[in-house]
């Protein structure tokens, strides 16, 4: 048995949570070292009574300050900063990381674990959306191992050979065949969607996600975000990565290969699994889930996806076969379009519309250093505001 000393970057979120439930469960197998949050702070403090971290990371120095005084009389060092979440991702005796901030602000994080050669748990999707070529670049220079926590990526990662060369075509590897539940609005009228309330689109039936991951799965711009995350960590072209609807959410994707077999992985929807699947991996830990009762379940269900019902899935291709920086771009005026509809600021078909002409505008860019990106990243979401503000 190994025990993994853990860095785990935005603990306080549903993945961080998950992860310490985990991590709970197998006290002789993991040890947690630094525990990262932003704003919930009173769950950062209690996780770190109860998981007496080495270090706790928070952005802002009143953050900290607030951090500071909850832990007085606990041996637990209080950082803040991104350079902090860097540090912390890429401390020596640290050799496991999960990267489950949310957002663009994941990314710098999530790249220190890398270089640093870490056992990098990547839930975190946005950094590979965003900066794809330079993560996979920084995870090979550095030597780490990356672990997929995305449900469906995880379930790829399952169900691919091992190890896994970075070459579908050698492994006879035909498609990557990613499945999505379609969400809160699957089978909603059409001509309704324009009414449709924060409250309603963070109502997933299968899953219980962050707000932010939530809405994207109600428009499939999860999905289409996790096409471009399986690009890169697959390196699939975008015609090896299709898309089933799979409402009941137990098949988390497969892999069809050349002779006709398709793998698949299963199991309930608890983001336990592919947690736990990662932290222990290549040995396997109880994760105290519902076993999978088939007979119980009796179907399962799969439909194409309604490109009308959901244009931001074709967005999310676009992006990728336009290339360059065309996906940070549809990232980062995603991230600005989620936060004004969950503001109650445009309407829900808002965000897709949002998208379209900042990708019309901005797309197809090349982008040769992260900071040509990290530059590109701030022109989309100017211009996803302007366009938001001018409606
Ligand atoms: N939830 C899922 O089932 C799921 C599945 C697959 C992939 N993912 C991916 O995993 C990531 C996390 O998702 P989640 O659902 O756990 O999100 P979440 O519940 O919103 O949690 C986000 C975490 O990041 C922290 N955070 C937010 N903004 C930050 C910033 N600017 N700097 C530093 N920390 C920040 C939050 O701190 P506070 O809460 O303390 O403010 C929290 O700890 C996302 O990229 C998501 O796409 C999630």
């Amino acid at each position: 048995m190994t025990l993994h000393n853990l860095t785990i970057l935005g603990a306080t979120g549903t993945i961080g949570v998950n992860t310490l439930d985990v991590v709970a469960r197998h006290p002789d197998r993991f040890n947690i070292v630094a525990l990262s949050g932003q704003n919930q702070i009173d769950k950062l403090v209690e996780q770190c009574r109860q998981f007496r971290p080495k270090y706790a990371v928070v952005l802002t120095p009143e953050k900290a300050q607030e951090l500071k005084a909850a832990l007085a009389g606990l041996a637990i060092e209080v950082l803040y900063g991104v350079e902090a979440l860097e540090t912390v991702a890429s401390l020596p005796e640290v050799d496991t990381v999960m990267a489950a901030i949310v957002g663009a602000a994941g990314m710098r994080p999530a790249l220190a674990a890398a270089r640093a050669g870490k056992r990098v748990l990547l839930a975190n999707k946005e950094t590979l959306v965003m900066a794809g070529q330079f993560f996979m670049d920084a995870v090979k220079a550095g030597g780490a191992t990356l672990l997929p926590i995305d449900s469906e990526h995880n379930a790829v990662f399952q169900s691919m050979p091992e190890p896994y060369t970075g070459n579908l075509h050698v492994h006879g590897v035909r498609r990557i065949l990613l499945t999505a539940s379609g969400g809160p609005f699957r089978t909603r009228a059409v001509e309704t969607l324009a009414d449709v309330t924060p409250e309603e689109a963070v109502a997933h039936p299968n899953w219980v996600m962050g707000r932010k991951i939530s809405v994207d799965s109600a428009t499939m711009m999860n999905k289409g975000l996790e096409v471009i995350e399986a690009r890169w960590l697959f390196n699939a072209l975008p015609e090896q990565i299709d898309v089933v609807v799979h409402p009941q959410s137990i098949i988390h994707s497969m892999v069809e290969y050349q002779d006709g077999s398709v793998l698949a992985q299963l199991s309930n929807p608890d983001m336990r699994i592919p947690i736990a699947h990662a932290l222990a991996y290549p040995e396997r830990v109880a994760t105290g889930v519902n076993w999978l009762d088939l007979p119980k379940l009796g179907q399962l269900t799969f439909e194409s996806p309604d490109t009308r019902r959901f244009p931001c899935l074709g967005l999310a291709y676009d992006a990728l076969r336009a290339g360059g920086s065309s996906a940070a771009v549809l990232n980062a005026a995603n991230e600005v379009a989620v936060e004004a509809f969950l503001d109650h600021r445009i309407a829900y078909l808002t965000i897709p519309a949002t998208l379209s002409k900042v990708l019309d505008r901005l797309g197809g860019r090349p982008a040769s250093s992260l900071d040509d990106l990290s530059a590109i990243d701030t022109e989309a979401r100017a211009l996803a505001i302007e366009t938001i503000t001018a409606r």
